[in-house]
């Protein structure tokens, strides 16, 4: 393979809480690094020190039930245009190959499908947004949420704002990941993550190195 060659790219990482993103995130930049790759890994929200500050309002447990859906929905939108200011777009334009775990189809899963905004109504606003940048591949890591549950409940002691979100919540926002798979087969590609880490993640290297050396000759 001529992954050797490959300019800047950005791959995005998505999928309900404790699906394996950031799992698998760390696995293909130690793949694409050991490969001599120049590798860049951030994450949603935060990546920035602006960033970092919202993502601590957006998780905390003590803001539970006291941030209006709408107000969420803009906090992630700030966080992300600060991250692509300061940190993705100028990664691309250096050659690097960007990792993000979440980003816009996160916001429109949880706060449009979950909270109920609207996934046609966020995509809309989207649009405006002066920072924008399509990902060259998504990871959708699906899986049953009551499973992913269980996982972060045997790795954490302390729950986060969403991850103390009803069962019924997570099952929209799967159902929302799942739609926009649908309507973007290219560009999405779905991985059953309740498989084993290993098998995930060859399938995770498989699909980058298609993606990274098809984008050669494009
Ligand atoms: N395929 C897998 N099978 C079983 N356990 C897994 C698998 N992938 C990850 N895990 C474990 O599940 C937990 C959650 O994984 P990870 O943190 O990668 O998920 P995440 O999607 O980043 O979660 P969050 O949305 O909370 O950030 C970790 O303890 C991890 O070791
Ligand atoms: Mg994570």
């Amino acid at each position: 393979m001529t992954l050797k060659k490959v300019p800047g790219r950005f791959i995005t990482f998505e999928g309900i809480e404790g699906c394996g993103k950031s799992t698998q995130t760390r696995l293909l930049a130690d793949y694409l690094s050991s490969r001599g790759l120049k590798v860049l890994v951030t994450r949603e929200p935060g990546g920035t020190r602006l960033g970092e500050a919202i993502r601590k309002l957006l998780l905390d447990p003590a803001n539970a039930g006291r941030i209006d859906p709408r107000v969420e929905l803009l906090l992630y939108l700030a966080s992300r245009q600060q991250l692509l200011a300061e940190v993705i777009i100028p990664a691309r334009a250096a050659g690097k190959i960007v990792l993000c775990d979440r980003y816009e189809d996160a916001t429109l899963a949880y706060q449009g499908a979950g909270r109920g905004l609207g996934m046609e109504k966020i995509r809309r606003l989207l649009k405006f947004l002066p920072l924008r940048v399509q990902p060259d591949l998504t990871l959708l890591f699906d899986l049953d949420p009551a499973e992913g549950f269980r996982r972060i409940r045997k790795a954490k002691k302390t729950l986060d704002r969403f991850e103390r979100e009803k069962l019924d919540f997570h099952r929209k926002v799967r159902a929302g990941y799942l739609r926009i798979a649908r309507a973007e087969k290219k560009r999405v590609k779905v991985i059953n993550a309740a498989l084993p880490v290993k098998e995930v993640y060859r399938q995770v290297v498989k699909i980058a190195s298609q993606t990274l050396s098809s984008n050669l000759t494009r």
